[in-house]
């Protein structure tokens, strides 16, 4: 971590707990949060959002969601849009992750418009990417950064690229207890943080890049230590209070 940059912390719920259940657990979280320096977050389901951001009001704990629709209305049942979300208090959102882009075929097109769109409607967008284990046994790591992280931040103006916190996530990592060696996440963020730096130099040096993937109360310090990670997307460790409470101390 580098001090110029806050850490942050988000957990990322997927599709688990509803209403009652997320607003227990902001309850228990946020006595947690008092002393902490970095920012936390919950992305949470859409259903939960509302609850959330009345449990948590005048607190530290941002509430993002996971998912939204790149256009601010219009015909696409069942989807959601920054408007929308902006209108409840909700404060960033996630896009790109890996299981929507293998679940939902997110594309590298619709995030080009999904993280301008974010931004101009006053979200922080988490920008997720992240190769899969054939990519990095092809020693395709690099060309599929450089590909996801071009392609998503295309539409944005240098001058917010440093508003966009970007995950890097490598497939393999997620949910499957295999993190990412300390040398890999510190070169793949490093890499990332280049990236943007070849858009420009500032941006690059504020933008924050988190690390995901199987990230837990005994791994977290380590990773948190790491020079270029400011911060980390904490999938199945977030579920729990402590756990998520433990990766928090972690950062602060
Ligand atoms: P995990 O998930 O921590 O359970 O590996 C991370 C993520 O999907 O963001």
């Amino acid at each position: 971590m580098n001090p110029a940059r806050r850490p942050l912390v988000a957990g990322n719920w997927k599709m688990h707990k509803t209403a009652a259940e997320a607003q227990a657990y902001a309850q228990a979280l946020l006595p947690r949060l008092a002393t902490v320096g970095a920012e936390v977050a919950v992305c949470a389901p859409f259903t939960t959002l509302a609850p959330l951001i009345d449990a948590t009001r005048g607190s530290p704990l941002g509430v993002y969601a996971q998912n939204m629709h790149e256009q601010p209305a219009g015909a696409f049942t069942g989807e959601v849009s920054a408007p929308m979300l902006v209108e409840l208090g909700v404060d960033g959102v996630v896009v790109g992750h890996s299981e929507r882009r293998q679940y939902f075929g997110e594309t590298d097109r619709a995030l080009c418009e999904k993280v301008p769109a974010a931004l101009e409607a006053g979200l922080t967008p988490i920008l997720c990417v992240g190769e899969s284990e054939e990519e990095r046994a092809a020693g395709e790591t690099d060309r599929k950064l450089r590909q996801q992280v071009r392609e998503a931040l295309n539409r944005v103006p240098d001058e917010r690229l440093a508003s966009v916190v970007i995950a890097y996530e490598p497939i393999w990592a997620i949910g499957t207890g295999l993190v990412a060696a300390p040398e890999q996440a510190q070169e793949a963020v490093a890499f990332v943080r280049a990236l943007v730096g070849d858009r420009s130099r500032r941006a690059a040096a504020g933008v924050r890049v988190l690390y995901g993937g199987s990230v837990t109360p005994e791994n977290a310090p380590q990773l948190l230590a790491l020079e270029d990670v400011d911060g980390a997307l904490v999938g199945g460790a977030s579920l729990e209070v402590e756990s998520f409470a433990a990766i928090v101390k972690a950062a602060a």
